[in-house]
């Protein structure tokens, strides 16, 4: 039985996710909560070991089959070594992107059909869902421009990013309890504000 709370950050390369994670974490921390942060892909040995084929951007020719099937891969492991173990214990897990990102860069970005990737993804996390997830949205343009463009899938063309954007907004409306918003064109301190303001609602004054 799971006696933690599982929270996602979801959104572009330079959406604000690390930067809104590091304060999430401090203001639970205050709150005495034990927090665990995780990134995906990776946080185990062998997710991380996955990540690095999955961002090397000589393997040009991987298949979108082969990417989501890696993804997947990667976190079936972190999933079960890390994530449910943490949540058991009655931990906070906060997570740099999750299966929202699937969904929107191998199903909208990718084209591959949600219903397949939906068959696979239930044998990955099992009965795990994320309590709470925020989707960081942010102009593709100024998002590359604040996050670089190095590995494999930042390098796609922009018509991939603006898909990839959309499914994040388009998976957003079909569960608004779970996934909340945000717009981070405001500053990083007034994104973190609606953050708090959110996690207070959870985990009280
Ligand atoms: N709301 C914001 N407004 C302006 N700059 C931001 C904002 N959020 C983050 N940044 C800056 O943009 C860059 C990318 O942020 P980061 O948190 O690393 O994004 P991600 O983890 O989603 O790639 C960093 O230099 C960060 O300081
Ligand atoms: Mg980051």
């Amino acid at each position: 039985m799971k006696k933690g709370y599982f929270i996602t950050f979801e959104g572009a390369e330079g959406s604000g996710k690390s930067t809104q994670i590091r304060n999430a974490v401090a203001f639970l921390e205050k709150k005495g909560r034990s927090v665990v942060m995780l990134r995906e892909p990776g946080g185990t040995r062998i997710s991380e070991a996955i990540r690095a084929i999955l961002l090397d951007k000589n393997l040009k020719e991987m298949t979108h089959v082969t990417e989501l099937l890696l993804y997947l891969a990667a976190r079936a492991q972190i999933v079960r070594e890390k994530i449910l173990p943490a949540l058991k214990k009655g931990k906070v897990v906060i997570c740099d992107r999750f299966e929202d990102s699937t969904r929107a860069y191998q199903g909208f970005g990718r084209r591959i059909p949600l219903s397949s990737i939906e068959q696979v993804n239930c044998l990955v996390r099992d009965s795990l869902r994320p309590d709470l997830t925020f989707v960081l949205d942010i102009d593709i343009a100024k998002g590359l421009a604040r996050g670089g463009r190095h590995d494999r899938i930042e390098r796609e063309a922009l018509s991939f990013h603006e898909r990839v954007r959309h499914g994040f907004l388009s998976l957003a409306k079909k569960e608004p309890k779970r996934m909340v918003v945000l717009d981070t064109s405001k500053s990083a301190e007034s994104v973190s504000q609606k953050v708090r303001e959110r996690l207070e609602r959870v985990f009280g004054q």
